[in-house]
């Protein structure tokens, strides 16, 4: 019998772009779309694209019918024993005994791509990071409002993503510090942030500052990154534009500090549809088709 992989939540900006993105498995599979009011059937595999109060109330409901769950939202990221799987770096966290897999807040992803390659060279002090966020990164009800004359978002960049918390952050700001440490695996790994929305359409953006543990060797750091799949260290400029509709996470103005060599800033931008949420999806897709279904 052919395999099942359905999208639930299909009408959404992740959904229609987890349709295309698993077009491009090359494996035989029955693709299923589900949207709002739709009765979801038995399946292999089931992604939710749907926001945290539907995946809350509909993967437990799935867990008898449904092999594995993929849940886009962050509702499930950091319960203990759900793998919060980027491919490129932790596809070991995903067993036959997972049955739930979370895929990371998007830039969390341009995060930990652009560390990943490093961690074998050196041991992260303190990583620091400012976010210039697209506006398709708040799904299709920001972007029609973006779109509308007079949105408050356009020509205009706004420090609060998410809901804001009592001790001042927002919950975007707080998965950049917990989901990198469970993805990266480095439980004490210290992030400070600022998330900023930007007028923008699709691709985010993030300035980062890292703090090594030795001097920084920047051809090396160059060298980790061009090896490393989905990354490429870019000589000259690139922006959110050349990044949106491409796999790869893009690095460029690497530099040393001019005052302390351990530490690096750099700018990283990919598009937050693709390796932040459906390619990221596709590729937790593929590896279940191709190992555990
Ligand atoms: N956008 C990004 O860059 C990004 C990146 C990483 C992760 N994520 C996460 O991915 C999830 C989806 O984001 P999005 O940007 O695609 O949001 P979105 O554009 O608002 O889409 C959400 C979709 O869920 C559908 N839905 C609501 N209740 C449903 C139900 N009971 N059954 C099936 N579908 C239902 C909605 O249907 P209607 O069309 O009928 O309203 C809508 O189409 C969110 O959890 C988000 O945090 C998004």
């Amino acid at each position: 019998m052919k395999k099942t992989v359905g999208i639930i939540g299909i009408n959404g900006m992740v959904g229609q772009k987890m349709k295309a993105e698993l077009q491009k498995i090359k494996l035989p599979f029955e693709v299923k779309t589900f949207g709002r009011n739709d009765e979801v059937p038995a399946l292999d595999i089931a992604v939710l694209c749907t926001d945290n109060p539907v995946s809350r109330k509909l993967a437990p409901t799935l867990k008898d019918r449904v092999k594995f769950v993929v849940d886009m939202s962050s509702e499930f990221r950091m319960t203990p024993g759900v793998p919060l799987v980027i491919p490129e770096i932790n596809a070991h966290a995903i067993t036959k005994d997972t049955p739930l897999i979370a895929s990371p807040n998007c830039t969390t992803t341009g995060l930990v791509m652009s560390l990943a390659p490093l961690k074998p060279f050196y041991r992260f002090e303190e990583v620091f990071f400012c976010s210039y966020q697209a506006i398709s990164g708040g799904g299709k009800k920001l972007l029609d409002d973006f779109h509308t004359p007079g949105s408050y978002y356009a020509e205009n960049c706004v420090p609060l993503i998410g809901s804001l918390l009592e001790n001042g952050h927002t919950s975007e700001e707080l998965k950049g510090l917990y989901e990198s440490r469970k993805i990266l695996e480095i439980p004490d790994l210290k992030v400070y942030c600022h998330t900023v929305r930007v007028g923008v359409e699709n691709s985010h953006s993030l300035g980062i500052t890292v703090k090594l543990d030795k001097p920084a060797d920047l051809e090396q750091i160059k060298r980790a990154w061009n090896h490393f799949p989905h990354v490429k260290y870019m000589p000259s400029v690139v922006t959110p534009k050349e990044a949106s509709g491409q796999e790869d996470t893009f690095i460029c103005r690497l530099r040393q500090d001019v005052e302390d060599k351990n530490i690096i800033h750099y700018f990283v931008t990919f598009d937050n549809l693709l390796k932040g949420a459906a390619m990221n999806g596709r590729q937790i897709v593929q590896l279940l088709l191709e190992h555990f279904v």
